[in-house]
């Protein structure tokens, strides 16, 4: 079997299954809350209370979510070593890693905080509040979320895009492909001459780009898809 360098892509839908709430679904995050309110840098200096319970809540949701099938079956791949895997996810959640996986987040990590005054990063499993101090420089009421804001650069851009130029398949899964730069992986790995596989439950703003679209659950159409890559 010849090894294959592969990027995957996720999104919130591949932890659907377990739980965690997806964003543009009926009942999804952004329709019981405004992006601009909770999700922005604006929204943070304007009311840093409602922003930290936010992601308060969401941070306190993990301890009840568990890895399904999907993640299992992506760390299987790429522990499997038979290919070069590369996992870069929008998604916020440990639950990648507590599959087994390694992973890049773009979006930045619920189980990590930062200092918006010296940048320094540490992780918090606890709520934070507008109370909390940053280890590093001591400032008060300066520690945010180290999530990435609309409007805000995703972490390891570069790293991102010289894997998508050097793979051979890019797999898209669990996302909407809504929200740029994620949203235009998928034509920047065609570019560079890669076959591209969209998994996914709904039609996407990008499937019409995808050289395959399978359209289901992440948590069977991803095992069948790590089965037959790997056999
Ligand atoms: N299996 C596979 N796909 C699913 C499942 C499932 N069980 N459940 C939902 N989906 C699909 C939906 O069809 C939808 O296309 O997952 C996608 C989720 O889309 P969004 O809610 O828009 O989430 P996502 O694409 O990850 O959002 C991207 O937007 O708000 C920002 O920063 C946030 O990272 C997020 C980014």
């Amino acid at each position: 079997m010849i090894e294959q360098k592969i990027v995957i892509l996720t999104g919130a839908g591949i932890s659907a299954e377990s739980g965690i709430d997806t964003f543009r679904a009926s009942g999804g995050l952004w329709e019981n809350h405004r992006i601009e309110d909770v999700a922005t840098p604006q929204g943070f200096a304007a009311n840093p209370a409602l922003v930290h319970e936010f992601y308060n809540a969401r941070r306190r949701a993990l301890e009840t979510a568990a890895p399904n099938p999907a993640h299992d079956a992506l760390a299987r791949l790429q522990n499997s070593a038979a290919h070069d895997v590369f996992i870069v996810t929008q998604n916020v959640d440990d639950l990648h890693e507590r599959a087994g996986s390694t992973v890049h987040h773009m979006h930045g990590e619920l189980l990590s905080v930062k200092c918006a005054a010296c940048d320094w990063q540490w992780e918090s499993r606890s709520d934070i509040d507008i109370t909390a101090r940053c280890p590093a420089c001591q400032t008060r009421a300066s520690v945010r979320p180290d999530i990435v804001w609309f409007g805000e650069m995703p972490y390891g851009m570069e790293k991102i895009e010289g894997r998508l130029a050097a793979c051979d398949l890019f797999v898209s899964i669990g996302t909407s492909g809504a929200v740029y730069p994620a949203a235009g992986f998928v034509q920047m790995a065609k570019a560079f001459g890669a076959r591209t596989l969209e998994i996914n439950l709904d039609p996407s703003e990008g499937s019409a780009f995808f050289d395959e679209t399978r359209r289901g659950k992440a948590g069977r159409l991803v095992p069948d898809w790590v089965d037959e890559i790997l056999s």
